[in-house]
């Protein structure tokens, strides 16, 4: 049988395990132990424990550094949050397999992990059931570009800087249209939509996958062909940890031109930051589509000595093409940011990712290879898509808002372009014609537990404000800002309501999908697509 396979090497470590768990009294032990026991006998490939296997019993320090590693929000590793009883790092799709049919035999909950940066910390704590294990694909992120075919296939724990990285090392003129953080995970980024800086001209991450691997609850690896058109409609959108496993996606490259401009302009309210960012609303959907401008903005000082704070408008770009034609191009469709050719940064493709990523302009591509996060703190989010330009009062509005928290952040990205194209019912994710840009809101603290509750508050009431001037019926939000708040009222979280919310019309196809393939709703967590609706 399988666990005749493996070698005598790992025999010796598991059986090393199994007797340091059986003198462990707790309760715990008792189901790594036949959770080992379970996965030696379903797993055909070889089967190192000390490399894949973390519990605070065998070691504490190795657990812990297992855990937080990738956990991108701190506000989910205080002790007070529910620790998973292990960690599993499968070395190989088998072990996913195995994985899976041993939690579904010993009725064990998982939570899947591939880069950690799930705005609810929903990836690595459960607080909905008392005992819970993570599957962490971190080790399953192989990336297999390949050029004749225009295609790659990526393993879902690959992070998507490697992803760049391993395009551009191959060609130049290369790209993938995905997230601006370079440390997001590839398997839980795409499955929720997966946004970047080339969005206006090739549309979304999940709108360029051509195939899947997908482990069901029943254990099996299916491909495109094999889970059929409508699972794999819902995996390009519908959110992770809902239908199964992602092992892996196959993406289609677009093309990308050898020099990119990237540029940033600041301008504070002093600057007439308002009203250039009122035109900015007015604009931003409807440039060339080579042309991404977001904006990030967060209070400033007034001036350098001064404690007195403004609020500062950042305009980050990105152009697929050479600061000659961007210069034509903002000439034309936007001269009030007054974009001069000496803030413009001609690089590569990559390089220019790596500038809107945060990297310093030293750091060599190589740099996205350790996967290392630029963000890690106590944070709240939630977003907001705008339909109509938010008028000058209401800025005004928000400005006042803004300046009452310590380090609040919002950054406006937006659409237009091949967003506008595609049809809201193509994929899972509706945010589509109509929509001028997103907003993302986050305010950040390091001081954990202790003003945990002003922040929070601080949100809140900044989104009750922000209510009149954003999409309505529904307010509509992005999944992979994933918000617990929404859907909440006195009994519960209301699936329809965050349902709408994230999906529009399409939620009620994606619980149709998820009651058939998932039926005994396996996989599942506080926002997990249900099998019906009430
Ligand atoms: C700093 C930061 C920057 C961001 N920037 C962007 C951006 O530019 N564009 C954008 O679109 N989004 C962005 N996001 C949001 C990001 O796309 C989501 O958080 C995404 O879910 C992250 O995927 P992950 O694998 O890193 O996260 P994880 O926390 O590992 O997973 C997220 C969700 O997917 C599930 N999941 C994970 N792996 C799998 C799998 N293999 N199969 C099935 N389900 C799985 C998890 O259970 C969880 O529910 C950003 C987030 C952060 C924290
Ligand atoms: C526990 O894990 C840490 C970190 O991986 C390692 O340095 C240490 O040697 C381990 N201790 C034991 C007893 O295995």
């Amino acid at each position: 049988m399988a666990s005749a396979i493996i070698t005598d090497a790992n025999a010796f470590l598991v059986a090393l395990l199994l007797l340091s768990l059986s003198h462990i009294p707790f309760s715990s032990s008792t189901i790594q132990q036949d959770f080992v026991m379970c996965l030696v006998d379903n797993s055909d490939a070889s089967f190192p424990m000390d490399s894949s296997f973390f519990t605070r019993d065998l070691n504490a320090s190795s657990y812990k550094m297992a855990l937080e590693t990738s956990a991108q929000n701190l506000r989910y590793l205080m002790p007070s949050n529910p620790k998973p009883e292990f960690i599993f790092e499968p070395l190989y799709e088998t072990h996913v397999q195995a994985a899976v049919a041993c939690a579904k035999k010993l009725q064990l909950h998982l939570r899947l992990r591939s880069g950690g940066h799930d705005y609810e910390g929903l990836s690595y704590v459960s607080e909905m059931e008392t005992a819970f294990v993570i599957v962490d694909l971190s080790k399953l992120r192989h990336i297999n570009v390949d050029l004749e075919s225009n295609t790659a296939w990526v393993h879902a724990g690959a992070s998507i800087g490697e992803v760049y990285y391993r395009i551009q090392e191959k060609s130049k003129v290369h790209g993938f249209p995905a997230g601006l953080c370079t440390s997001l995970g590839i398997g839980g980024h795409i499955i929720g939509g997966a946004y970047g800086s080339m969005m206006r001209k090739f549309g979304l991450g999940a709108d360029n996958v051509l195939d899947a691997r997908i482990v069901d609850a029943d254990g099996k690896i299916l491909n495109r062909a094999a889970m059929g058109e409508d699972v794999f409609w819902a995996i390009r959108g519908g959110g992770g940890g809902s239908f199964g496993v992602i092992l892996a996606w196959k993406i289609k490259l677009v093309p990308v031109p050898e020099t990119v401009t990237v540029f940033t302009v600041t301008k504070t309210l002093e600057q007439d930051g308002t009203r250039i960012l009122y035109k900015w609303q007015q604009v931003a959907d409807k440039l060339d589509e080579d042309l991404f401008i977001r904006a990030i903005i967060q209070p400033a000082s007034k001036t350098p000595k001064s404690k007195e704070r403004t609020i500062s408008v950042s305009y980050q770009g990105q152009f697929l093409g050479d600061a000659n034609r961007l210069m034509q191009v903002m000439q034309r469709s936007f001269p009030q940011l007054g974009l001069m050719k000496k803030d413009c940064v001609e690089t590569s493709w990559i390089k220019s990712l790596m500038y809107i990523a945060g990297f310093p302009s030293t750091a060599p591509p190589e740099a996205l290879l350790d996967g290392k996060s630029l963000f890690k703190n106590y944070f709240k989010a939630k977003s907001d898509y705008v339909e109509e330009p938010i008028p000058i009062e209401g800025l005004e509005g928000l400005w006042k808002k803004l300046l009452e928290e310590d380090s609040p952040l919002t950054i406006w990205n937006p659409y237009g372009g091949m967003m506008a194209k595609i049809p809201e019912t193509e994929t899972p994710f509706p945010h589509r014609s109509g929509t001028l840009f997103k907003i993302q809101w986050l305010t950040l603290w390091q001081d954990g537990k202790a003003s945990e509750a002003k922040h929070m508050d601080w949100m809140r009431d900044m989104y009750s404000y922000m209510e009149q001037y954003v999409s309505k019926s529904p307010r509509a939000a992005y999944v992979n800002y994933r918000d617990l708040d929404l859907g909440m009222n006195g009994k519960g979280s209301d699936a329809r309501e965050w349902g709408n919310k994230y999906f529009k019309g399409n939620f009620e196809r994606l619980v149709k999908i998820k009651a058939k393939f998932d039926p005994e709703n396996f996989f599942r967590h506080e926002q997990s697509i249900p099998t019906g609706l009430e």
